[in-house]
């Protein structure tokens, strides 16, 4: 095998906190690294090199389904499916194909709206009501963080009685799903995070409202009660693996002939874009991007075998260990921030910010401090702390492939940045 030390030196002493793509753990990439050159199972040909019809790829997707279905505690009754086009290309991708659901359901004339409820919590979902709104529904916001957020910036989430959620008349028409983010990367909050009951208020909805969430940055960083949602999905570039695969979990009714709709107003939609035909396929609709897949199977088997704290009982959930792991990780840097006197101050309301993305900005130097901070953390291996370009700020992004000494590490290195420069 090639002599990877000094690349593994490298990595040893750099802390990559991007917010995605983002670090991955070093074992699945070794194996990947060696499975490039040759598969175990096609000895002489690369894992990119073989046909996603042969039965070595089947095997891989075969692997990764069972090993999310595992640690998801995936009811029967839902179907995986690995897409393309990340996050944005779900933005139109659910709305299309609930559109037509619904179409079909209520066999609308097709001069019939079609709704579609967007709780806006920060930048991703506030685009994703924006695709809906394209994709010829009514996209109705049921909460606009904006509105309630100081200086119209997104801050938290609001309690459900503070929302504009519709309270509809007894025949009145449903809409056709219910969105939103559960983790908003750039903004840095999250429903349900640490130390807080604020998940999402399913309650407030009509069950039989299917409700989409965008789980893109927060996916495998706790349980989820899958039975609650229509549709998660999450681009694989955070917790997960490299770009350039999507993976979406879809209740099994709600998945229809998209051309079946058409008679019922519904739109003619990209054959990519069809959730019935990607199940239909097994993902093989078309050559699915079989080296990322392979990677997210490597890192899925890698947090089932070994996850990064033991599980907390023998009947813990699987993916318990991850969730205590991520508020251990973030705590320790929110702990930082609220010590720091208003040196640093968070983005995000304490109840809603987020295990994995955690914002904040250094008010008293402004940006001219923050740039100092980020180069200062760069030279000393400490990547990829500059906020989203359309916020600014500072970002730390604490994903799984993230260590406990990596944040301990930035810790320390804040306290230093603020003890030399307050
Ligand atoms: C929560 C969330 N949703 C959607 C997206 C968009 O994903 P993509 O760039 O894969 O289209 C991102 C990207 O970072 C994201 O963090």
């Amino acid at each position: 095998m090639a002599d990877f030390s000094q690349q593994l030196a490298q990595r040893a002493s750099t802390i990559n906190l991007n917010a995605g793509p983002s670090p991955l753990p070093d074992a699945a990439l070794l194996t990947a690294a060696a499975s490039l050159l040759s598969y175990p199972q096609t000895p002489g040909m690369g894992i990119a090199e073989i046909s996603h019809r042969s039965a070595a790829f089947d095997q891989v997707v075969l692997d990764a389904n069972k090993d999310l279905r595992t640690l998801l505690e995936i009811p029967d009754n839902y179907r995986v499916l690995w897409m393309q086009g990340g996050g944005l290309t779900q933005f139109a991708a659910t709305v299309l194909n609930l559109a037509a659901w619904y179409r079909i359901k209520h066999q609308l004339a097709p001069q019939d709206d079609v709704e579609g409820w967007y709780a806006v919590t920060g930048s991703w979902s506030k685009k994703a009501a924006e695709e809906g709104a394209r994709m010829s529904i009514s996209a109705r916001k049921v909460f606009d963080g904006k509105k309630h957020g100081a200086a119209g910036k997104f801050t938290g989430i609001a309690s459900v009685d503070q929302w504009d959620v519709p309270q509809l008349e007894e025949n009145a028409r449903k809409p056709a799903f219910v969105y939103f983010c559960d983790n908003e990367t750039v903004d840095g909050i999250e429903f349900g995070g640490p130390g807080s009951a604020a998940a999402f208020p399913f309650e407030a909805f009509d069950p039989e409202v299917p409700i989409v969430a965008d789980m893109s940055s927060n996916f495998l960083s706790r349980p989820v009660d899958v039975s609650k949602y229509g549709i998660i999905y999450a681009g694989a570039q955070k917790n997960l693996g490299p770009s350039g695969v999507t993976l979406v979990i879809v209740r099994e009714d709600l998945i229809v002939d998209l051309d079946a709709a058409v008679q019922y107003g519904g739109a003619r939609v990209p054959a990519m874009l069809s959730y019935k035909n990607m199940a239909d396929s097994n993902s093989m609709y078309n050559t699915p991007p079989t080296f990322a897949i392979y990677v997210c199977s490597l890192v899925l088997r890698s947090l089932l075998v070994s996850p990064p704290l033991p599980l907390p009982s023998p009947t813990a959930r699987p993916l318990a260990p991850l969730s205590d792991f991520a508020d251990q990780k973030s705590s320790l840097v929110y702990a930082e921030i609220d010590a720091s006197s208003g040196f640093y101050v968070g983005t995000a309301d304490a109840a809603t910010r987020s295990r994995m993305n955690v914002t904040f900005r250094l008010p008293n130097g402004g940006e001219e401090l923050e740039k100092k901070f980020v180069k200062e953390a760069s030279e000393k291996g400490i990547k990829g702390v500059n906020g989203h370009r359309s916020v600014g700020g500072i970002r730390t992004s604490i994903y799984n492939a993230v260590t406990l000494e990596h944040v301990k590490t930035l810790v320390a290195f804040m306290r230093d940045f603020q003890e030399r420069n307050q």
